[in-house]
């Protein structure tokens, strides 16, 4: 198959086609979305929790992120990888930025990179983009600042929807192909995607968006717990897999497994 680029994100809004994403992983997951056709795979520092057990993904580094994007580049036939640069590998300015972003793309083989942030990262996305590595921009609710935001709140309500415009406009001024909205009101979401030239990936951000991310662990029914509202589960993979993990554990303990058919002679 051809291979995603960032130009098929700009063809996408311009026809009206829906952009779709997924984050992964690992290779296993990254093969399944590929073939079916997802369009970009992130290699989100969501990791931080679904991976590596952290509560946030403050603690994420970059050397830990490196490997994990190298398997999903490796897997991919298609789909555009896209590196999350982690919390503490940009925030002080372009030099550091694109020191990140080289990482990614030299390293691990990454096509693009995303970094959070709006006004505050103009400089950093504009450096990056201008060594000729795509990158991803990401408002709206920013994880890695949920400190500073308070909590896991919705972003750009009432007043606050001018500034959500204002960094929209600053990323796609700085070069971003693409800009990420996390949990914004859909009719905010709708707004920002009607001002804008780049195509907007919502997550938690309505259907009036160029293209629409989950996280995958999420989307499947894998992660334990709730879930944030605007995920729909897709599939139950986590009972699936408990299920048959406590298959596997009774049919050892009674003598089932192995039988005949699983033995050599
Ligand atoms: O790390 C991640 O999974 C993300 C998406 C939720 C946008 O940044
Ligand atoms: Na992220």
């Amino acid at each position: 198959p051809k291979r995603v680029r960032t130009r098929h994100f700009s063809n996408a809004k311009q026809h009206g086609i829906p952009i779709t994403g997924l984050t992964s992983y690992d290779m296993l997951t990254a093969q399944i979305f590929d073939q079916a056709g997802i369009d970009f795979l992130l290699v989100g520092d969501s990791a931080g929790n679904n991976v590596f057990g952290y509560e946030t993904t403050l603690p994420v580094t970059v050397d830990e992120l490196i490997p994990l994007t190298r398997a999903v580049a490796r897997a991919v036939t298609r789909a555009l990888v896209v590196a999350d640069m982690p919390f503490g590998s940009y925030e002080t300015g372009q030099t550091e930025a694109l020191h990140t972003a080289v990482r990614f793309m030299k390293e691990a083989q990454a096509h693009a990179v995303k970094l959070e942030g709006g006004v505050r990262s103009h400089k950093q996305i504009k450096r990056i983009v201008t060594s000729g590595i795509p990158v991803m921009a990401h408002i709206g609710f920013t994880p890695q600042s949920e400190h500073g935001l308070g909590g896991h709140i919705i972003q750009g309500r009432g007043d606050a929807a001018e500034q959500l415009l204002e960094d929209a406009l600053a990323v796609q001024d700085a070069g971003a192909f693409a800009v990420v909205l996390e949990m914004v009101p859909a009719t905010v979401a709708a707004e920002v995607t009607s001002k804008l030239e780049i195509p907007t990936i919502g997550v938690g951000a309505g259907p009036d968006v160029d293209g629409q991310l989950l996280v995958w662990t999420d989307f499947a029914g894998m992660t334990e717990g709730r879930v944030p509202r605007f995920v729909r589960q897709y599939a139950n993979v986590r009972s699936v897999l408990t299920d048959a993990v406590h298959q596997f554990k009774s049919d050892v303990e009674t003598g089932v497994y192995p039988g005949p058919e699983h033995s050599y002679e």
